[in-house]
Protein backbone atom coordinates (compact mmCIF):
# COMPACT_ATOMS: atom_id res chain seq x y z
CA UNK A 1 0.00 0.00 0.00
CA UNK A 2 1.04 3.95 0.24
CA UNK A 3 3.13 3.59 3.12
CA UNK A 4 5.18 0.21 2.15
CA UNK A 5 5.61 2.67 -1.71
CA UNK A 6 6.70 5.85 0.71
CA UNK A 7 9.34 3.73 2.71
CA UNK A 8 10.67 1.77 -0.38
CA UNK A 9 10.65 4.26 -3.12
CA UNK A 10 12.50 7.14 -0.55
CA UNK A 11 15.25 4.21 0.49
CA UNK A 12 15.79 3.19 -2.80
CA UNK A 13 16.13 7.03 -4.06
CA UNK A 14 18.28 8.03 -1.55
CA UNK A 15 20.49 5.28 -1.85
CA UNK A 16 21.26 6.26 -5.30
CA UNK A 17 22.15 9.37 -5.19
CA UNK A 18 22.43 11.29 -1.91
CA UNK A 19 24.46 14.40 -1.37
CA UNK A 20 27.95 14.27 -0.03
CA UNK A 21 28.01 16.34 3.32
CA UNK A 22 30.86 15.94 5.80
CA UNK A 23 28.54 14.28 8.69
CA UNK A 24 27.65 11.57 6.11
CA UNK A 25 31.53 10.35 6.36
CA UNK A 26 30.91 9.26 10.11
CA UNK A 27 29.04 7.61 12.57
CA UNK A 28 30.22 9.34 15.41
CA UNK A 29 27.24 10.62 17.40
CA UNK A 30 29.59 13.83 19.03
CA UNK A 31 29.62 14.80 14.79
CA UNK A 32 25.98 13.91 14.36
CA UNK A 33 25.15 15.98 17.31
CA UNK A 34 27.11 18.56 16.25
CA UNK A 35 25.91 18.88 12.93
CA UNK A 36 21.99 17.95 14.15
CA UNK A 37 22.62 21.34 16.33
CA UNK A 38 24.14 23.64 13.18
CA UNK A 39 21.06 22.90 11.13
CA UNK A 40 18.22 23.54 13.26
CA UNK A 41 18.29 26.70 12.25
CA UNK A 42 20.66 27.04 9.53
CA UNK A 43 20.79 25.83 5.64
CA UNK A 44 23.45 22.92 4.59
CA UNK A 45 25.24 25.53 2.36
CA UNK A 46 26.12 28.11 5.03
CA UNK A 47 26.74 25.15 7.87
CA UNK A 48 29.61 23.12 5.92
CA UNK A 49 32.04 25.51 6.99
CA UNK A 50 31.61 26.22 9.99
CA UNK A 51 30.77 22.60 11.06
CA UNK A 52 34.40 21.91 9.40
CA UNK A 53 36.09 24.20 11.82
CA UNK A 54 34.15 23.03 14.38
CA UNK A 55 35.27 19.43 14.18
CA UNK A 56 38.92 20.83 13.87
CA UNK A 57 39.19 22.31 17.15
CA UNK A 58 36.63 20.56 18.92
CA UNK A 59 37.36 17.08 17.24
CA UNK A 60 35.85 15.13 20.43
CA UNK A 61 33.49 15.46 23.46
CA UNK A 62 36.04 15.79 25.81
CA UNK A 63 37.55 18.70 23.71
CA UNK A 64 34.48 20.50 23.40
CA UNK A 65 33.94 19.73 27.46
CA UNK A 66 37.26 21.26 28.56
CA UNK A 67 37.22 24.61 26.09
CA UNK A 68 36.79 27.55 27.74
CA UNK A 69 33.20 28.92 26.79
CA UNK A 70 34.60 32.10 24.77
CA UNK A 71 36.19 29.97 22.02
CA UNK A 72 33.42 28.04 21.48
CA UNK A 73 31.43 31.13 20.98
CA UNK A 74 34.01 32.37 18.34
CA UNK A 75 34.35 29.37 16.91
CA UNK A 76 29.69 29.77 16.46
CA UNK A 77 30.74 33.56 15.38
CA UNK A 78 28.40 34.28 12.37
CA UNK A 79 25.92 30.76 13.17
CA UNK A 80 23.44 32.62 14.76
CA UNK A 81 21.42 31.49 18.13
CA UNK A 82 24.66 31.56 20.59
CA UNK A 83 22.41 29.53 22.65
CA UNK A 84 22.89 26.49 20.66
CA UNK A 85 26.67 26.91 21.26
CA UNK A 86 26.25 27.24 25.16
CA UNK A 87 23.88 24.23 25.39
CA UNK A 88 25.94 22.41 22.97
CA UNK A 89 28.62 22.64 25.42
CA UNK A 90 26.91 22.07 28.71
CA UNK A 91 25.49 18.66 26.99
CA UNK A 92 29.10 18.46 26.07
CA UNK A 93 29.64 18.35 30.40
CA UNK A 94 27.04 16.46 30.63
CA UNK A 95 28.01 13.51 28.77
CA UNK A 96 31.35 13.52 30.27
CA UNK A 97 29.96 13.83 33.96
CA UNK A 98 27.53 10.90 33.13
CA UNK A 99 28.87 8.86 30.56
CA UNK A 100 32.24 8.93 30.39
CA UNK A 101 32.82 10.85 27.64
CA UNK A 102 30.56 8.57 24.84
CA UNK A 103 27.38 9.61 23.76
CA UNK A 104 24.78 7.06 25.21
CA UNK A 105 23.50 4.43 22.71
CA UNK A 106 20.00 5.36 24.95
CA UNK A 107 17.21 7.61 23.72
CA UNK A 108 15.94 8.96 27.50
CA UNK A 109 19.69 9.81 27.88
CA UNK A 110 19.97 11.01 24.93
CA UNK A 111 16.91 13.27 25.16
CA UNK A 112 18.01 14.09 28.65
CA UNK A 113 20.83 16.21 27.08
CA UNK A 114 20.97 20.11 27.20
CA UNK A 115 19.25 21.38 23.90
CA UNK A 116 18.34 18.39 22.89
CA UNK A 117 14.32 18.02 21.80
CA UNK A 118 12.24 15.39 19.99
CA UNK A 119 13.94 16.07 16.78
CA UNK A 120 17.53 15.84 17.74
CA UNK A 121 16.95 12.83 20.03
CA UNK A 122 15.66 11.08 17.39
CA UNK A 123 18.43 12.08 14.62
CA UNK A 124 21.16 11.26 16.78
CA UNK A 125 19.82 7.88 17.78
CA UNK A 126 18.69 6.85 14.29
CA UNK A 127 21.64 8.39 12.29
CA UNK A 128 24.62 7.68 14.78
CA UNK A 129 22.90 4.20 16.32
CA UNK A 130 20.45 3.50 13.52
CA UNK A 131 17.33 3.32 16.48
CA UNK A 132 14.10 3.18 14.65
CA UNK A 133 13.13 6.26 16.25
CA UNK A 134 11.17 9.25 14.27
CA UNK A 135 13.23 12.51 13.81
CA UNK A 136 10.50 15.30 12.26
CA UNK A 137 11.20 18.73 11.93
CA UNK A 138 9.06 21.43 9.66
CA UNK A 139 10.54 19.42 6.17
CA UNK A 140 9.42 16.31 7.42
CA UNK A 141 5.88 17.36 8.91
CA UNK A 142 5.47 18.71 5.22
CA UNK A 143 6.68 15.76 3.04
CA UNK A 144 4.17 13.48 4.97
CA UNK A 145 1.14 15.99 5.24
CA UNK A 146 1.48 16.11 1.47
CA UNK A 147 2.09 12.78 0.58
CA UNK A 148 -0.90 11.45 3.42
CA UNK A 149 -3.12 14.58 2.43
CA UNK A 150 -3.11 15.44 6.18
CA UNK A 151 -5.26 18.43 7.14
CA UNK A 152 -4.18 18.90 10.39
CA UNK A 153 -2.65 22.33 11.40
CA UNK A 154 1.10 21.38 11.69
CA UNK A 155 1.51 24.66 14.31
CA UNK A 156 -0.60 22.20 16.71
CA UNK A 157 1.65 20.23 19.09
CA UNK A 158 -0.78 17.26 18.54
CA UNK A 159 -0.61 17.15 15.56
CA UNK A 160 3.54 16.83 15.63
CA UNK A 161 2.87 13.82 17.80
CA UNK A 162 0.54 12.14 15.41
CA UNK A 163 3.01 13.02 12.77
CA UNK A 164 5.88 11.29 14.98
CA UNK A 165 3.50 8.14 14.95
CA UNK A 166 3.26 7.71 11.29
CA UNK A 167 7.10 8.99 10.89
CA UNK A 168 8.22 5.61 12.81
CA UNK A 169 5.97 3.34 11.12
CA UNK A 170 7.28 4.34 8.07
CA UNK A 171 11.17 3.39 8.93
CA UNK A 172 12.37 0.15 7.01
CA UNK A 173 13.27 -2.41 9.09
CA UNK A 174 17.47 -2.01 9.91
CA UNK A 175 17.61 1.38 7.76
CA UNK A 176 16.27 4.17 10.31
CA UNK A 177 19.30 6.67 9.83
CA UNK A 178 19.35 6.37 5.50
CA UNK A 179 15.60 6.64 5.90
CA UNK A 180 15.04 9.71 8.06
CA UNK A 181 17.77 11.53 6.42
CA UNK A 182 16.30 10.45 3.18
CA UNK A 183 12.78 12.26 4.73
CA UNK A 184 15.31 15.16 5.28
CA UNK A 185 16.91 15.17 2.00
CA UNK A 186 13.29 15.11 -0.01
CA UNK A 187 11.70 18.16 2.05
CA UNK A 188 15.32 20.01 1.28
CA UNK A 189 14.93 19.38 -2.25
CA UNK A 190 12.80 18.05 -3.69
CA UNK A 191 9.24 19.09 -1.76
CA UNK A 192 10.08 22.73 -0.81
CA UNK A 193 7.78 24.80 0.67
CA UNK A 194 6.60 27.27 -2.54
CA UNK A 195 6.94 25.11 -5.58
CA UNK A 196 7.88 21.15 -5.13
CA UNK A 197 9.33 19.64 -7.89
CA UNK A 198 6.69 16.49 -8.14
CA UNK A 199 8.33 15.58 -11.31
CA UNK A 200 11.30 14.32 -11.02
CA UNK A 201 9.83 13.21 -7.07
CA UNK A 202 9.92 9.43 -6.16
CA UNK A 203 7.07 9.02 -4.43
CA UNK A 204 5.18 11.49 -6.84
CA UNK A 205 2.79 8.42 -8.21
CA UNK A 206 1.29 7.77 -4.72
CA UNK A 207 1.57 11.17 -3.10
CA UNK A 208 -2.53 12.10 -2.01
CA UNK A 209 -1.79 15.96 -2.23
CA UNK A 210 -0.33 15.65 -5.65
CA UNK A 211 -3.05 13.40 -6.97
CA UNK A 212 -5.55 16.22 -5.82
CA UNK A 213 -3.60 18.95 -7.32
CA UNK A 214 -2.98 20.35 -3.42
CA UNK A 215 0.69 19.77 -3.33
CA UNK A 216 1.11 23.91 -2.68
CA UNK A 217 -2.18 24.08 -0.50
CA UNK A 218 -0.70 22.03 2.30
CA UNK A 219 0.82 21.29 4.99
CA UNK A 220 -1.98 23.36 7.04
CA UNK A 221 -0.34 25.57 9.20
CA UNK A 222 -2.30 28.33 11.35
CA UNK A 223 -0.36 31.77 12.31
CA UNK A 224 -0.28 31.46 15.86
N1 LIG B 1 18.96 18.88 8.04
C1 LIG B 1 18.87 18.39 9.28
N2 LIG B 1 19.59 17.27 9.41
C2 LIG B 1 20.18 17.06 8.22
C3 LIG B 1 21.06 16.08 7.71
N3 LIG B 1 21.49 15.08 8.49
N4 LIG B 1 21.44 16.17 6.44
C4 LIG B 1 21.00 17.20 5.68
N5 LIG B 1 20.19 18.14 6.08
C5 LIG B 1 19.77 18.08 7.35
Amino acid sequence: EAKQHFSRELLHWYRRGNRDLPWRKSRDPYRIWVSEIMLQQTRVDTVIPYYERFMAKFPSVQALAEAPEPEVLKCWEGLGYYSRARNLQAGARQVMELHQGQVPDDKTAVAALKGVGPYTSGAIMSIAFNRPEPAVDGNVMRVLSRYFALEDDIAKPATRVKIEKLAAELIPEGAAGDFNQALMELGALVCTPKSPSCLPCPVMEHCEARMEGRETELPIKSKA
